[in-house]
């Protein structure tokens, strides 16, 4: 079993390494969507932001931005969601040991609700910001790729939670920054759920 995975690793890492300079064209075709809603007060002490994920799409991506900051909103389908466990013999921190979450994303999602990925894209290489590849298979990387983020600086891969692949020069997992649902369609990021104080502290890499 583990030479399984070890080998669909080196495929798919190798293929990536080959393709690395022609990724960021020909890309699939994702709905990005912008919907930052910060007041200017907000905007001006880098206070939390609202993010509308009323028209998100299955595989879709909103992209925001806090304290200057990229944060995307990524909709897992439910088959997405369900390969996650299928990937911890790849990735180097499955367990998000590492505190680049909240404690209340400190799950197999790495989310509130394991349909919505909140995270911020700043690779934890160098601080290239990473594609979308939500794509099982996707071409560009290789047929045993389950769909998730490359780096296209380095090569680096994440999973669609954003756990860092193993043999890649990421060190860590991509963060997710702190987060709660105002309602069904309002996300507000910089803001713990009520009831769950949380003492992340942010890494140093945003
Ligand atoms: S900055 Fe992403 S792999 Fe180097």
């Amino acid at each position: 079993m583990s030479e399984e995975i070890d080998n669909s690793k080196r495929h798919f890492l190798t293929v990536a390494t080959v393709v690395v300079g022609a990724v960021g064209v020909g890309m699939t075709a994702v709905p990005f969507l912008s919907s930052m809603q910060p007041s200017a007060r907000a905007k001006a002490l880098g206070g939390p932001v609202d993010i509308d994920i009323s028209k998100i799409e299955p595989g879709g991506l909103v992209k925001a931005k806090w304290r200057l900051k990229p944060v995307w909103v990524v909709q897992r389908s439910r088959a997405a969601i369900a390969e996650l466990p299928k990937n911890a013999g790849l990735l180097r921190d499955p367990d998000s040991a590492e505190p680049q979450q909240p404690g209340y994303c400190k799950n197999e999602s790495r989310a509130i609700k394991p349909e919505l990925f909140v995270v911020v894209p700043i690779c934890t290489h160098l601080g290239c910001i990473p594609l979308y590849r939500p794509e099982p298979g996707d071409p560009s990387i290789g047929p045993t790729w389950p769909g998730g983020f490359h780096c296209p600086c380095h090569g680096s891969l994440y999973d669609l939670a954003g756990r860092v692949f193993k043999n890649v020069p990421a060190p860590l997992n991509l963060p997710v920054p702190r987060y709660r649902y105002v309602n069904d369609k309002v996300v507000r990021i910089g803001e713990d759920p009520a009831g769950s104080h949380s003492s992340y502290r942010q890494p140093l890499i945003w």
